[in-house]
């Protein structure tokens, strides 16, 4: 059985192939673009602490168990957690996982590419030298025009699904292998450039200072929060696409080695882009560095719109976004597609076209609330935030709490120990203790403090 299963969406050619495409699913905007900018608003340093505890204690425990039910699966989210449950003989109910973690992903998806539209548009607007000398207004104003034109904004949604959409339909072995195996590196390369640049002509010390000193007093609660959906969604936790990748994973590859490995570069990298980009916020006295979710789009534009070949690694650095954004997005994708060919009803390219399109369609809702639907609210949410709160305050949660208890408390544990690899027997039963007794209950006090503190 499992073999017919390998055989229908294939594998991926080594355990490193894993690594890379699981790294380059959480490598992604919440890394280059959220991550900087939380930190500055939380603080700096006590944040950073709080979040890799985050990552540690709930992060890694949580992702083992996904891949885990993604490879025992062998198949996609949804049809994993089918079998798995039925041969436990557990209740069907059990299967919601699967489900809730295809559709989060597909929500997650339709933003996601309306941002990395934004990072698309940046490139060219930098590369072309628009914003060279460019103001602290200048740039703002750009940025509100790009905002306030659903034409513009759509262009760069569907350029960006397109690319998404190339990659996927290629397959696990041939497209989403192929791609993270250059994309990756990639990465990785335009990483250390910016690293090097923002050293020698930014102010190194203070970035450095911003981000690592440690200011407790600047650490409120709905920061400590907001540290642990980060990790989760910086993980690429509870949405199926590391239980998808979980899927093509070879035999007895061992999984903690191998997520913790994941969660390490997860980690380097988002510690690296505030490394790159704080020191040059610092370069220039006029900006600030918690300027929020504009620090990307509004502030670092001036920036490098003032430096000695600031136009050329600002290129640079939106390019990095972008590669970030691709190899994360073909990871929202995947577990919808694979579930959709798996009903026999699809082939690979009809099941991307049509989820692209649901995905794109979707995405027409946060373009328009950023113009004309900017009043439209519910519940005080314009439709992107509600998609953003739906997906990162709820549903992400939600599915990582129920696999955790799923793995620890339901199924027996000779099985889960037969299905995770071969890592040294001390460390996986203090693992299956962490994600019994610890992860459940901070995801739990999250998503209960989260919903309360945004109702009432
Ligand atoms: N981990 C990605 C990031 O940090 O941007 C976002 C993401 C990708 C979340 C894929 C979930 C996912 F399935």
């Amino acid at each position: 059985m499992n073999d017919s299963r390998r055989k229908l969406h294939g594998t991926w050619a080594s355990r490193w192939t894993f690594v890379m495409a699981a790294t380059g699913s959480a490598v992604g905007l919440g890394n280059i673009w959220k991550f900087p900018y939380i930190t500055g608003e939380n603080g700096g340093g006590a944040f950073v602490l709080v979040y890799l505890g985050c990552i540690l204690l709930v992060g890694v425990p949580v992702m083992m168990a996904e891949v885990m039910l993604g490879r025992k699966g062998r198949m996609s989210p949804i049809n994993a957690m089918k079998s798995i449950t039925r041969d436990a003989g557990l209740h069907g109910a059990w299967n919601s996982i699967g489900w809730l973690g295809v559709i989060a992903g597909l929500m997650i998806l339709s933003y996601y590419a309306v941002i990395a539209g934004w990072a698309l548009n940046y490139i060219i607007e930098m590369g072309s030298g628009t914003l060279h000398g460019a103001d602290g207004p200048e740039a703002s104003a750009l940025f509100a025009d790009l905002l306030a034109s659903p034409k513009k904004l759509i262009f760069w949604q569907t350029i960006f699904m397109l690319l998404t959409m190339g990659v996927v339909i290629g397959g696990v072995t041939k497209g989403l292998g192929v791609a993270v195996r250059v994309l990756m590196p990639l990465l990785f390369v335009l990483l250390v450039i910016l690293l090097v640049f923002s050293a020698r002509e930014g102010d190194f010390y203070q970035g450095w200072t911003f981000l690592f000193s440690f200011r407790s007093e600047n650490l409120t609660w709905g920061g400590v929060l907001e540290a642990m959906g980060h990790a989760f969604f910086t993980l690429s936790l509870g949405m199926g696409a590391i239980m998808a990748y979980g899927a093509y994973m070879p035999e007895h590859a061992p999984i903690g080695k191998t997520v913790v490995t994941v969660a390490f570069l997860d980690t380097v990298v988002a510690l690296l882009a505030g490394l790159a980009i704080f020191p040059i916020v610092f370069a220039n006295p006029s900006v600030s560095a918690n300027a929020g979710p504009g620090l990307l789009f509004e502030t670092l534009p001036v920036v490098f719109g003032n430096m000695p070949g600031g136009l050329f690694f600002g290129t640079l650095f939106f390019l990095l976004v972008t590669v970030a954004a691709w190899s994360s997005s073909i990871s929202l994708i995947e577990p919808a597609v694979a579930w959709l060919i798996e009903t026999g009803r699809c082939n690979r390219i009809t099941a991307n076209l049509l989820l692209g399109l649901i995905a794109w369609i979707v995405g027409l809702g946060t373009v328009l609330s950023f113009n004309v639907w900017e009043d439209h609210r519910l519940f005080g949410f314009n439709f992107f935030e509600s998609m953003d709160f739906l997906t990162a305050r709820v549903m992400l949660p939600l599915t990582g709490l129920f696999i955790a208890i799923f793995v620890a408390w339901l199924m027996k544990p000779a099985e889960v120990f037969s299905a995770i690899g071969d890592d040294p027997p001390v460390l996986l039963t203090l693992w299956l203790r962490v994600l019994r007794y610890l992860s459940p209950v901070a995801v739990a006090v999250i998503l209960v403090i989260g919903l309360y503190k945004t109702f009432f």
